[in-house]
Parts: C-alpha cells; structure tokens; sequence
C-alpha cells in the first residue's frame, strides 16, 4: 500500500505556506526573475519539413549540428543539446488532445487516481508524487502519472481508465511521438558522423516512458521546486507543455527558462545520448520551477534503448583523439540507481563518467 498526500490536494486546500518538507535549502532555492522572458533561452528552431526531400535533408542535418556547436562556450565541443522542432509531423490536435485529457485526469478526486498510486519505479503504470517521494529529502512540488508507451499493444490496457477517453487521446499521441523519435535520432545520429540507420533495430524495439506531470499553483514558489536538477536517462526526451517552467542549465552554468513557442515541440538530449556519442553530445542538466498563479502541465516522452540493453560509445566516435569516456549502462542499471538513491543529490550520468 501507499499513501501520499498530492501537491494538487496541497494546492487546492488554499494553503498560504508550503509545507517544511517542501522547503529546499537556500542555496538549492530557485531565483525567479520579475520578467521571465528577461531569462528565457533563445533556443533554435528547427523545421524536420525538409527531411523528407533527399536533396534538403542534410541542410536541416548541418542546421542541428551548428545549432548544437553555437550553444555552448567552446566551439569545437558540442556543449549542449536542446532544441525546438517544429513541422515535426504530429498534428495539432493530438498535442491540444493530450494536454486536455492530462489536466483531467488531475482533476479527478484523489480516490480515483490513488488506485494507480506505486512508490515502485518498476512498475510500467504508476501515479506519484515529488520525484520518488520515499526517497527524497525535500519534496517537490509535482504530481505525475507515468506509463509505459511502446510497444503500445502491450501496455494500453494498464492505463488510466478515468477519464474514459485517456488511451485514446494519450495514445494517439504516443504513437506520433515514437515515430517522431526514430525521426531524430536518425537527424542526431548523422550529425555525429553516423548512418542514420545505426541502431536501428535497437532504437525501434527500445522503451518509451511518459511522464504526465502536473505542477499546481504554489504558495510559495521562491522555496520549492516542481523538480530538482536531473538529467534524464534515455537518448531523447520529447517535451510538450502547455506554459514555461522548464529550466536548462546553459554552458554559462545559468539556468534559463525553456520557451513555449506555438507548434513547438522541446527536444532534450539524455544521458544513454551522451555515452553513444562519447561525450561529443552532453546530457540536458533541466530543473522545474513552480508559479503561484496557474497549474502547469507537461508531457515528456522519455525514449531510451530496451530496459537491459546496455549502451555504448559508438566504435566511430572512439579513437585515439576521443578515448573511451563512459562504462556501459542501461536503463535497468538507472531504476536500481534511483530506487537506492536520491537524485536531487547524486547523478545517473556521474557513476557512467
Ligand atoms: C522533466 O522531464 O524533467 C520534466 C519536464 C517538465 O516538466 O517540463
Ligand atoms: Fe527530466
């Protein structure tokens, strides 16, 4: 059995201070600027249309790299990988449909959600909150449903059943964002130097997790966090969100908040992406932060190569310049680590270093 109680039960009590346990120390407090848009993140916008005319495909290829290349400090070292897409192929209404369906699963009462409650990062459905909220010292401001996504036939009918048309809006949009994700890793793969078809079937049979997050309005949003910083573990984590929130720490060492643009979708490059490229690609540092006016809500689909596959540098990208820089792991290896770790504390990414 689990008991929790939900930052949206929190927030809809009308308290005026969060709770202790919220409260994070004062360095780890985040500092919210006034004018948000004053420390937004100019990141790039990448069109995916071109990809499917042969002829225009390696201009977007080369678009990505330099993009990639001018956001960080050094110029030879691709610092940092987070993009914006847009014309990805993922129609409007799967994305609007998406978000709808996740605000009403969040407002249903508790009693209906509890019954997907597990504090087990084994289990392929669960309903939480903070970030693994037994083992966390402080506790973040956030509720979440996560799902396994892919292959869908198999995980679909452990789903939500409340509100009764969650698999249909939510899985529709899955089913695009998977596509999406082969999409790009072959966009990724051939700016490192790769076939796009490398690991093709790897990528293919991998895993898909959704993480449905709800950040509720806050009391005090200059004390808590939604999330702590953390990489995540996989090649790439697809976010949609219906308002800023999201921070990624920039190569300044800043952290900077990820803009919402109309049709965008946020492309954040994952641990397992850093060790395939042998550190040519380093994993998004991202934190998120709270607001006391409005309910946040984000998607992100975290993709990743299959739960016992361990993942390697690239033999291409090893070589005398460029010797071996990680230990293999796999996204197993990551749920063992976060079952007997905190990880607003200690990093994935870190024990693969
Ligand atoms: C996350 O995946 O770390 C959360 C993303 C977000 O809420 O924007
Ligand atoms: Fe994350």
């Amino acid at each position: 059995a689990c008991s929790f109680t939900s930052a949206m039960a929190l927030s809809q009590m009308g308290i005026r201070n969060v709770p202790e346990r919220y409260i994070l120390p004062i360095v780890q407090r985040p500092t919210l600027d006034q004018k948000p848009h004053c420390s937004t993140m100019a990141l790039p916008v990448i069109d995916l249309s071109p990809l499917a005319n042969p002829s225009l495909r390696s201009r977007t290829i080369e678009e990505v790299r330099v993009a990639c290349k001018e956001l960080g400090v050094f110029q030879h070292v691709l610092k940092l990988f987070v993009l914006q897409v847009i014309n990805h192929g993922i129609p409007l209404s799967y994305t609007t449909d998406a978000l709808d369906v996740a605000a009403e699963f969040f407002t249903m009462p508790n009693e209906t959600k509890m019954h997907l409650a597990s504090s087990d990062v084994c289990q392929p459905v669960r309903y939480g909150t903070s970030l693994n909220y037994i083992n966390d010292k402080v506790q973040y401001w956030r509720d979440f449903i996560k799902h396994y996504s892919h292959p869908i036939s198999t995980w679909i009918d452990f789903w939500p059943s409340d509100p009764p048309s969650y698999k249909k809006k939510m899985g529709n949009y899955a089913k695009a964002v998977h596509i999406l994700h082969k999409m790009l890793m072959e966009v990724v793969f051939e700016s490192l130097g790769l076939r796009p078809d490398h690991l093709q079937k790897d990528i293919e049979q991998g895993s898909q997790v959704m993480a449905v997050n709800c950040y509720p309005a806050c009391p005090e949003p200059n004390l808590a966090l939604g999330l702590p910083p953390h990489s995540d573990y996989g090649t790439l984590t697809i976010i949609l969100q219906n308002q800023q929130g999201l921070e990624i720490m920039n190569s300044n060492g800043k952290w900077r908040s990820v803009p919402v643009t109309n049709g965008a979708l946020v492309i954040q490059l994952g641990d397992q992406m850093e060790v395939l490229s042998n550190g040519r690609y380093k994993t998004a540092l991202h934190r998120a932060i709270l607001n006391s006016e409005k309910e946040r809500l984000s998607i992100a689909s975290l993709h990743s190569l299959a739960i016992d596959q361990k993942v390697t540098p690239a033999s291409k990208l090893v070589d005398e310049k460029c010797p071996l820089s990680y230990k293999e792991g796999s996204f197993g290896d990551f749920l063992q680590f976060i079952s007997d770790n905190d990880i607003g504390e200690t990093r994935y990414i870190d024990t693969l270093r």
